[in-house]
């Protein structure tokens, strides 16, 4: 029995009939509002903001709203199934949750990557896990129930260091590595530049690095509790300019699915799919990192006809 998304409402009604109404808020205005009473400012700063003057990020909205979905009548819609093929895995709908580095600091515990991974676990929704994570990938992971989770890469410029990063994606059980393309160097975000603000600089949601043996290998004496030489050593290898030449040798790192994120133009498109690619994830970031191109769901008709 597929997952009935649309019950979940029953449970907050029945619930009102003994008096207990919902602590959470129920739109996303709301939920936007609460989040930035709550979080800490430098939080908040790293996840509102985007590049730029943010064009990018409202054109992202404003081109969705411009689609819709046009239902079809008559089907007697008794049990909605929304489920899908992909890679192999039967998904109980087509949603995932987008990689987000640093949700591990959104939680009120510190832990927020592991309560995503639970509400992945509950909801048949996939995690797309980020490599900016402040639980190992290994403990992540271990909170996805049957679902099936994805991890991401940011390439280091350290070969070894990404081998180790797939190869502990893989025996985790992640079930394909999404490999983030447009974000070798940071978008200009002038909202975390005027108070100088960035998380990972701070030594925040570095743990896949800190865990890892070949990282933890290219530290003095091998301390990953020196929390300076873990930052130095963390940008020193953030962030691969890769090319086309590179894509035989990311292909090589896993027989897992390997999708790649960030392909707005088809031409790229179609060379990944002749590099072996098995999926497109296409994306401008949220208008995080370029700034003034276009909403990526209006180059998504091309993308997906190449
Ligand atoms: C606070 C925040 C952190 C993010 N961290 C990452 C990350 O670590 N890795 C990544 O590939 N994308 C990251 N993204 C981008 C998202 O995965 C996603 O691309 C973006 O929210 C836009 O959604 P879309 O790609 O589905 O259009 C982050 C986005 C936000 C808002």
């Amino acid at each position: 029995m597929t997952q009935q998304f649309g019950d979940y409402q029953h449970e907050i009604y029945f619930n009102a009939l003994g008096g207990v109404v919902p602590e959470l808020p129920m739109g996303f205005a709301e939920l936007e509002q609460r989040a930035s009473e709550a979080l800490a400012p430098s939080v908040w700063s790293y996840v509102a903001g985007g590049a730029g003057d943010e064009f990018t990020q409202r054109a992202n909205v404003t081109a969705f709203e411009q689609w819709g979905l046009v239902p079809r009548m008559f089907v007697g819609a008794s049990k909605r199934d929304l489920t899908v093929d992909l890679f192999g895995l039967k998904l109980d709908s087509p949603l995932f949750m987008c990689p987000v580095g640093v949700i591990g600091l959104c939680g009120q515990d510190g832990h927020g990557d592991l309560a995503t991974a639970r509400a992945a676990a509950r909801t048949g929704v996939p995690m797309v896990a980020s490599t900016l994570s402040a639980d190992p990938m290994e403990d992540v992971a271990k909170e996805f129930g049957d679902t099936p989770g994805f991890f991401q890469l940011y390439t280091p410029t350290d070969r070894d260091l990404a081998e180790s990063l797939v190869s502990r994606a893989e025996a985790a059980g992640f079930k394909g590595i999404v490999v983030t393309m447009d974000t070798w160097v940071t978008g200009w975000r002038p909202r975390d530049l005027s108070t100088g603000n960035f998380p990972q600089l701070r030594g925040h949601c570095l743990s896949n690095y800190t865990s890892d043996p070949v990282f933890r290998s290219r530290l003095p004496q091998g301390r990953a509790d020196d929390t300076q030489a873990v930052v130095m050593q963390f940008a020193s290898v953030f962030g691969n300019p890769l090319t086309w030449d590179d894509l035989p040798w990311l292909r090589s790192l896993t027989n897992l699915p390997l999708i790649v994120k960030g392909l707005c133009h088809p031409e790229d498109v179609r060379r990944a799919k002749d590099g072996g690619v098995d999926g497109i994830y296409c994306s401008n970031h949220g208008g995080r990192q370029a700034n003034g191109g276009l909403a990526a769901i209006d180059a998504l008709p091309d993308v997906v006809e190449a």
